[in-house]
């Protein structure tokens, strides 16, 4: 079974980006923590990072015929990338939305997923853990 896991818009900076908020990981060190996670073991898991939309879409057509699942934290894109949403669709990639820090307990605008309702389920505020949680659905779904 093949899943992408992607992060959007300066997730690449975790570790030195407001520490407080997204703990003091770097994205290379949560990606090997996932990895080595012992449900991951048997999973083909293809990672991928960028802070543009395109790229980010071009990935999801590219990887549409060949992935089964997506996990993907959008960054600030889920708040208002519609373009990503339609893509999540056309794909017809399976997928779900992962967050680091709870967005409801945070600024209005963060509240607004635009993903959500084409997500298959949605995790939040538990930093790393989400991605985990996010596998732990993909299994369920998957039996
Ligand atoms: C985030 C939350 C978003 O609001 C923010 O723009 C991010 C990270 C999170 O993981 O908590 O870049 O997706």
């Amino acid at each position: 079974m093949k899943i992408i896991i992607i992060n959007g818009p300066n997730l690449n900076l975790l570790g030195e980006r407001e520490p407080d908020i997204y703990g003091s990981e770097t994205l290379d060190q949560i990606n090997d923590w996932i990895l080595n996670h012992e449900l991951c073991k048997d999973l083909d898991i293809e990672f991928f990072q960028s802070n543009s939309e395109g790229k980010i879409i071009d990935f999801l057509h590219f990887n549409r015929k060949t992935s089964n699942f997506c996990v993907i934290n959008p960054g600030a894109l889920t708040h208002y990338s519609y373009s990503l949403r339609d893509a999540i669709v056309a794909s017809q990639i399976p997928t779900i939305e992962v967050h680091l820090s709870d967005i409801y307990k945070r600024e209005n605008f963060r509240k607004i997923s635009v993903i959500k309702s084409v997500c298959l389920d949605q995790f939040y505020g538990q930093g790393k853990e989400g991605y985990i949680s996010a596998i732990k659905k993909i299994l369920e779904v998957k039996s």
